[in-house]
């Protein structure tokens, strides 16, 4: 095996830049080519880091010897480019949502265990850098380790997401049904539902109150407040908006053994000498509480935004068989999420889950073929993506 592997950036924009920039600085990677439909960016991207532009990912597979491609273009096109990757066992990177839909998302996944037949090795890995950061990290251990106890309810205020309507003129399929499937939902929460998920799991039942384009001029949904209930008896709640300033980032887990608070940087947790389940049963008077002590719980973070640390990852899992830090395969669960809670809504009912994926692609093809909206788009400067995770 090579020390370094051939690897190309599908999708120059806001984000496939920064992308062929880490790439450029990393040694166990060379870069083969880019590739954009816009001819123009391809060029400017391919001279600036001295490699070959294309124009179609299939010239690029064809002409390019590429082994390993990163696809940062809208979400449609990440599952017939990585299908298309995986007929030619080339390992795929995949930028979050890994698909729009549910169908999509088993079509990928599909093709790449079709993949590992002919090389079981192959990879795929999905844009989750989130899950990198040091204070993610340090919940899913309490949560695994048990410190909580018997989990209880996950509530997750998600509203600092805020985004102008510059940001939605930006491009033409931005915040469109067929350009980009969703809304706040599809570009910006597929990080805390894949959390959300690594967490404490995919609910079972799923009910999705959402309103289209109540404070921005876009078709899809800006406002989102869920509501989810486990099979265990854990319920959730899920809340975003890209209109709320200054917004709020609170992540909030009840257990039997406390609270465990996430917001502004710092991590709360408030414990119960007593497990609530134990003490409620018998305690001896009516308004007792369990005694309760605060304490902050201390993580290390790396203080990046991490997709570097994806992307090496990535490249050492080719190379050396590393453990994926986020395993594509796994993106298909919040990619159901996404779904229950905007069909819950549509269909104003309760989804069990899983679902199948019919009923939300046939809502789509609804939503695309009903659509009146008219995009204007109105270029903006460089985007400075640091500002945005
Ligand atoms: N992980 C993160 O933090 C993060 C942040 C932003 C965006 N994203 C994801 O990255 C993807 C791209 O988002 P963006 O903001 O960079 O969009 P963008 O519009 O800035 O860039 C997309 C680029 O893809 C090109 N393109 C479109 N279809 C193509 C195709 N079939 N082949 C080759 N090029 C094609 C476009 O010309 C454009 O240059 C989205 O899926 C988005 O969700 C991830």
């Amino acid at each position: 095996m090579a020390d370094k592997v051939k690897i190309a950036v599908i999708g120059l924009g806001n984000m496939g830049v920064p992308h062929v920039r880490d790439i450029s600085t990393m040694d166990n990677l060379t870069l083969v080519g880019v590739c954009d439909t816009d001819k123009a960016k391809a060029d400017n991207i391919a001279a600036q880091f001295k490699t070959t532009a294309y124009y179609d990912y299939k010239s690029l597979f064809d002409k390019s010897g590429v082994e390993a491609i990163i696809i940062a273009t809208p979400h449609y096109d990440h599952t017939i480019i990585a299908v298309e990757a995986f007929a030619r066992g080339i390992h795929v990177l995949t930028e979050k949502p890994i698909a729009v839909h549910v169908n999509d998302a088993k079509k990928m996944i599909a093709a790449w265990e079709d993949a590992k037949k002919k090389n079981p090795k192959i990879i795929f890995c999905a844009m989750f850098m989130q899950r990198t950061y040091g204070f993610w990290q340090k919940i899913k251990s309490l949560i695994d380790n048990g410190d909580l106890g018997k989990l209880m309810r996950a509530t997750w205020i998600i509203t600092d997401w805020y985004r102008t309507q510059q940001y939605y003129d930006s491009g033409g399929w931005r915040a469109t049904w067929a350009g980009e499937g969703g809304g706040v939902l599809m570009n910006q929460c597929p990080h805390n539902l894949d959390l959300y998920q690594w967490f404490f799991g995919v609910p079972d039942r799923v009910t999705g109150f959402v309103t289209l384009g109540k404070y921005h001029n876009i078709e899809v949904e800006d406002e989102v407040t869920a509501y989810f209930e486990y099979k265990n008896g854990m319920v959730g709640h899920f809340l975003t908006t890209t209109a709320e300033a200054p917004g709020t980032n609170r992540l909030e887990i009840i257990g039997e053994n406390g609270k465990l608070v996430y917001e502004n940087g710092k991590m709360l947790f408030t414990q119960n000498r007593i497990p609530v389940f134990k003490h409620l049963k018998e305690a001896a008077t009516g308004f007792d509480k369990p005694e309760a002590w605060n304490c902050e719980i201390p993580y290390k973070h790396h203080g990046q935004p991490g997709h570097r640390i994806i992307i090496d990852n990535f490249a050492n899992a080719i190379l050396k068989g590393e453990k994926l830090l986020a395993p594509a395969e796994q993106g298909i669960n919040s990619v159901m999420m996404n779904n229950a809670i905007m069909l819950s809504s549509f269909e104003k009912k309760t989804i069990d889950l899983p679902m199948q994926g019919d009923a939300f692609e046939a809502k789509l093809k609804d939503l695309i073929k009903g659509s009146k909206f008219k995009k204007e788009v109105k270029g903006g400067g460089p985007v400075n993506m640091n500002s945005s995770f």
